[in-house]
């Protein structure tokens, strides 16, 4: 048995393409302020593990994303490689609840929080089911045959040895398209998906957004309920995330729909804008960094590298919040009970003493053996990604099958990274030469 599927609509939206979407949301991250990093540098340096800040403002001059709720009160910045880690990893003293909660969007299901807001047993629960939607075993089956074809059908389009804008035609509409089809959704739906994915990050500022949130809900709810329409037979088959999801078993436990919607918006959150902001940082290296080009393109073990260290350089989301839920001290810095503290996760990485030469780039860094944070530490950890690592990896790889060489529109020319609560190349305009 199976139910019929709504499909995606953006009628009756005042806003209808990526390009105005991401406009609203460039303004909500300050996508294009300029960056941070010497800022953030100085106050490692004046300061040590920990800066102190009122609301938004850290030290005498940074302004810290506004894109999350910090009061207008005393709060402080972990900067240091240990610091951050500590206060990502340790749950009795801090916690993630800095954000409003998503309420469950499903008519007549209790309001369910997502994994972000949630912490210990509760969490480790919804991990554990929700995990199995993630599992990497998935990954090969989700290569073939649902992310190569959205990277093939993207770069068909590409116009080679004339400019170019990779962001607009490749890097973003990438991650929310193929986040849309390893969650199963119908192939005829996933523009729609795409563009509405981006128009609903700007709910906390745009109704239009909020509009967006609530269609995506009734048919993610409509996906959920057609799979559990599903003959165990059929439902066996599945291999997308929401089936995954449906099937998700640990013991008697299950996971309900008001459970899974919420979270897959969470998917879409944490997955979309981060895989596209870096996959544009790669293109930047694959530029400027002398000889990267050819030795990544003559040996394609080196993309995983590239990655990890494009990565570590620019974490696409570089600053995240906690609250310390009690008195305690971190790293000699007493931290008292209550105070909103943002989790540097860019200076973390660039932190001298835990890197060698931290700012350069260095394909051969990884052999260091040191892990950086970009992907967050501790019970939170991104569990999305290897699937941002597949999606990237095919993307580069895939590219590099096409082109022999890589340049900057002359036009344009170089670009700088910006950016506040985002971490990015101000533009992306390119030429690809076959
Ligand atoms: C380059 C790509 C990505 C980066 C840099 C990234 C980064 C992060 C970070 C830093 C966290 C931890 C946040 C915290 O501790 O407060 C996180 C959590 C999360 N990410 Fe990712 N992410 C990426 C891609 C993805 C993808 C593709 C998905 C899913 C499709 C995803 C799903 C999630 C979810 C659900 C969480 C919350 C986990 C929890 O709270 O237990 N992410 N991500």
């Amino acid at each position: 048995m199976s139910t019929a599927l709504p499909s995606l609509s953006t009628e009756g939206l005042s806003v209808t393409t990526l390009d105005a979407a991401e406009e609203i949301m460039d303004a909500m991250v300050l996508r294009f302020e300029p960056d941070n990093l010497p800022k953030y540098q100085r106050l490692l340096q004046a300061y040590g593990a920990f800066a102190p800040g009122h609301g938004y403002q850290v030290g005498d001059d940074v302004t810290v994303a506004r894109n999350f709720p910090l009061p207008e009160a005393p709060t402080l910045m972990a900067l240091s490689y240990e610091a951050v880690r500590k206060c990502l990893f340790d749950q009795k003293n801090f916690n993630g609840k800095l954000y409003d909660g998503f309420n469950s969007s499903v008519e007549g299901e209790p309001a369910h929080e997502g994994l972000p807001l949630l912490e210990g047993a509760e969490h480790l629960r919804l991990r554990r089911l929700l995990g199995q939607g993630l599992n990497p075993r998935s990954i090969k089956i989700w290569e073939d045959r649902m992310v190569k074809p959205v990277v093939t059908r993207l770069l068909d389009a590409l116009p080679l040895d004339e400019p170019v804008d990779l962001a607009k035609g490749f890097c973003r509409p990438l991650p929310g398209t193929a986040v849309g089809a390893v969650l199963g959704l119908r192939d005829q739906d996933l523009d729609a998906f795409n563009m509405m994915a981006f128009l609903m990050f700007t709910g906390p500022i745009n109704e239009e957004g909020r509009k967006a949130e609530r269609r995506i809900a009734d048919y993610f709810a409509a996906h959920v309920e057609q799979r559990r329409a599903l003959d165990e037979a059929d439902l066996s088959e599945r291999d997308d995330i929401i089936s995954l999801m449906v099937k998700a078993r640990d013991g008697e436990d299950r996971l309900s729909t008001a459970e899974i919607v919420p979270n897959l918006f969470f998917f879409l959150f944490a997955g979309s804008d981060t895989t596209y902001l870096t996959l544009c940082n790669i293109i930047y290296y694959l530029i400027e960094e002398p000889g990267l080009f050819d030795r990544v393109k003559a040996d394609r073990s080196r993309i995983a590298d590239l990655i990890e260290e494009t990565l570590r350089l620019n974490p696409p989301g570089p600053v995240i919040g906690r609250k310390a839920k009690t008195d305690s001290e971190v790293s000699g810095c007493p931290i008292a009970q209550g105070t909103p503290i943002t989790i540097n996760l860019l200076m973390a990485n660039r932190d001298p003493a835990a890197w060698n030469e931290p700012d350069n780039f260095n394909l051969d860094r990884p052999a260091e053996g040191k892990t950086h944070l970009t992907f967050g530490f501790g019970p939170h950890i991104c569990p999305g990604m290897h699937l941002a690592r597949l999606e990237m990896t095919v993307a580069i790889n895939e590219l590099l099958d096409r082109i022999s060489a890589l340049e900057w529109d002359p036009a344009f020319g170089r670009p700088e990274f910006v950016g506040v609560g985002s971490r990015a190349i101000s533009r992306t305009r390119v030429i690809l030469r076959p």
